[in-house]
Formats: C-alpha cells, sequence, structure tokens
C-alpha cells in the first residue's frame, strides 16, 4: 500500500499504565494511521514533568508506554517512536515560540484550570470555571510549597511545537485535547502572519468518520481519567477487570418503557458502543427500553468484550519490556528520524526570527 505523505503525529504523557481512554482516544487510531500515513508517534516525558516529580517513577513509565505501544501493535517498522527529550530542538523551540504566546490565553485555557486546582488543592466547587478571576488570585497569591509551575502554564505552547516541528498536518487525540489543537492552530497562523512566511501547517485531529471520543469513567460521572481513579487499564488481569466493571455504578433501573438514560448507565452504554458487536448493545438498549434489562447481565458482558480487546496488548507486554536492547533500537531509530524534521524547523524559524550568523 502506498502511504498518504501528510505527516501523523501524537503522543502519550508517561504518566503512568494507558487506560481504555488513552487506547480509544488515541492508541487504537495510531494503530490504524500506521498503514496509510507517515506516522511519529512520542512519548511526551517533558510534558509529564509539569505533574511528575518522581524521577524513577518518570523513567518506568517511560518504559512502560512504549511497550504499551509496541504490545497494541505500533509497528516500528512503520512508523517512528521517540521519546520527546531525545529531540533537544524541540526544547529550543519552545523558547523560541514562547516569544508569541500570551499569558492570558495560556491561563484560559480549560486544562490549565484543572491541573492548577488540583495543584493548590482547590475543589472546583469552590473555584467554578467560569470564576477566572478567584483561580488566577489564588495562583498569583499561592504560597511557594503550594505553587503552580509555569511549565504547567506553558504545557500548550510545547504541545504545538512538538506538532509545528514536524510539519504533522494530523493529530490524532481524544476530546480533551482539542482545546490545545485550536491553541496550535492559532499559534501556527500567528507566526506565519507576524513574519509573512508560510512556516508551520496548520493541524487538526484525525477521526475515522466519528465523533471525537471521550471515553466515560466507571463511577458514574465525567471521563475516564488517570487523577479520576475510574480506569480500566489495559494491564488490568481479568480478575481485577471483572471486578473494576461489575462495581461500575447504575441506578436504579428503568421504571417505565422508553425512559431516558441516566449519566452513568449512558456510561456504560458508551462503552460498550466501543467494545461489543454492534447487535449485542442493540441487544441490551432494546431491553433498557421494555424494563426488561438486568445490569448486572451487561456488565458481564461489557466485562468479557472489553477482555477481548485488552488481553492480547496485556500478554504481549512483559515480553517487549524484558527486551531493553530492541526497546532502545526502537527509540534511537525513532529520535533519528524525528531530529531530521525538527532541527530543519529549528534552523528555518532561527532565520525567520533574526537569529542568524554574522
Ligand atoms: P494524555 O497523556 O493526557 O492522553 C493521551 C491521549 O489519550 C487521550 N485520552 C482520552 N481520550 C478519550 N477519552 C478519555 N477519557 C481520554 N483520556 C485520555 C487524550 O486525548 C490523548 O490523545 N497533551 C497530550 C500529550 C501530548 C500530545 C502532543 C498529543 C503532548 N504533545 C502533541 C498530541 C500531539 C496529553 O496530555 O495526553
Amino acid at each position: 500500500m502506498i502511504k498518504d505523505k501528510e505527516v501523523v503525529l501524537s503522543g502519550i504523557r508517561p504518566t503512568g499504565n494507558l487506560h481504555l481512554g488513552n487506547y480509544y482516544g488515541a492508541l487504537s487510531k495510531f494503530v490504524r494511521l500506521q498503514e496509510t500515513h507517515d506516522c511519529l508517534f512520542f512519548i511526551a516525558d517533558l510534558h509529564a514533568l509539569t505533574t511528575n516529580t518522581d524521577p524513577d517513577e518518570l523513567h518506568r513509565n517511560v518504559k512502560s508506554i512504549l511497550a504499551e505501544y509496541l504490545a497494541a501493535g505500533i509497528d516500528p517498522d512503520k512508523v517512528s517512536i521517540f521519546v520527546q527529550s531525545d529531540v533537544p530542538e524541540l526544547s529550543e523551540l519552545y523558547l523560541l515560540l514562547n516569544m508569541h504566546v500570551g499569558i492570558g490565553e495560556l491561563m484560559r485555557t480549560a486544562s490549565f484550570k484543572d491541573k492548577a486546582r488540583q495543584c493548590l488543592g482547590l475543589s472546583r466547587e469552590n473555584c467554578s470555571d467560569s470564576d477566572d478571576e478567584s483561580i488566577e488570585k489564588e495562583i498569583i497569591g499561592a504560597s511557594t510549597n503550594k505553587r503552580v509551575c509555569a511549565g504547567l502554564l506553558t504545557y500548550p505552547t510545547l504541545m504545538a511545537v512538538d506538532i509545528l516541528a514536524q510539519k504533522a498536518r494530523w493529530v490524532p487525540v481524544g476530546k480533551d485535547q482539542l482545546q490545545h489543537l485550536e491553541l496550535t492552530r492559532r499559534f501556527a497562523r500567528r507566526f506565519n502572519q507576524f513574519y509573512g512566511v508560510e512556516e508551520f501547517i496548520e493541524p487538526d485531529n484525525f477521526e475515522f468518520g466519528d465523533a471525537p471520543v471521550k471515553v466515560p469513567g466507571l463511577d458514574g460521572s465525567g471521563k475516564m481519567g488517570k487523577s479520576e481513579g475510574n480506569c480500566i487499564y489495559l494491564v488490568d488481569d481479568p480478575k481485577v477487570l471483572r471486578k473494576k466493571v461489575m462495581r461500575a455504578v447504575t441506578d436504579e433501573g428503568p421504571k417505565e418503557p422508553n425512559s431516558p438514560l441516566s449519566e452513568p448507565i449512558a456510561n456504560l452504554f458508551t462503552l460498550m458502543e466501543l467494545t461489543s458487536d454492534p447487535a449485542v448493545v442493540q441487544q441490551f438498549r432494546d431491553a433498557y427500553a421494555d424494563c426488561s434489562i438486568r445490569y448486572g447481565d451487561l456488565k458481564k458482558q461489557l466485562a468479557e468484550d472489553i477482555l477481548k480487546v485488552t488481553t492480547p496488548i496485556r500478554e504481549r507486554i512483559n515480553d517487549i519490556l524484558a527486551d531493553d536492547d530492541y526497546m532502545r533500537r526502537v527509540l534511537a531509530r525513532g529520535a533519528d528520524r524525528a531530529r531530521q524534521q525538527a532541527s530543519q524547523t529549528l534552523a528555518e524559524v532561527r532565520h525567520i526570527m533574526g537569529i542568524r550568523k554574522i
């Protein structure tokens, strides 16, 4: 098959094992795209530093994400896999692009407000989304031991650099990353207009004809996320996974035919739509509509269908983790390729911005 020349790039932070949100929002798309596009997939260790301060844990997580990438079917003979910090050109580009990024626009980013709140130990309730002023006050007035690090604020600049450095056209990510992609497009456009150049390509999210994915958690509300404690991990063994699914929050069941779905039940159906056969999903939807549904049956089915997806991945991970040489070779090759394009982009950007030899 002839590959599309358009570049695809995406990354995942090494902050723990990958969960179903990472899988359906990102990883499963990576595996499909590698067949048709020119792809680079990386491990965003510098981004992980914005929230992770344990060096040994970070190192362990980089290895486990790499093993999970490979176990899920990313083929290093078809794509480049690299660690972000192995491409030092990105750090200089990050410094340069930051000269064109406003502090205000970064402070208004939803993920920044969320993470800043977490750093300061504030709950959503006493600091609502619309209440920008109160969160700004908290950030500025925070004591030094509860500070919000500057790296968290400039997170979107680094993410934009990851993408723009490789001239990527497509960025497969989950719904939660769309605001960061919007900022990337804005920064690219601003840079091009400011200098009157066509240096950067404006990237888009990649979906296979579906709407952007937001995988819900098992706790009845919100998205699946490491910091939410509501995850099913690709490495969960069958016993753990079944237990998690059986404990998922539900409601008291439909009282009348064709009742609307409550949020916890809608979430279970969303998970089922991702993992189960459409005919099976329909069967449970019909049972809900005529009030004959038994949530225990639905959960049992869901757990088995999730296991069909995760088991082959889980079974390959340990073999890969045991082979350091192989992992090193994969990353060295990936870094070489990523550095080639990044150093070219850096040379162009330096020149455009006036950093030139006398
Ligand atoms: P991270 O590590 O938070 O998440 C990695 C990918 O998983 C997706 N994801 C989800 N998708 C659907 N439902 C969920 N519950 C869910 N949870 C996570 C995320 O959307 C993401 O695609 N900023 C990025 C890492 C990054 C990056 C980049 C991505 C750094 N530079 C450049 C693309 C291009 C992040 O935080 O990923």
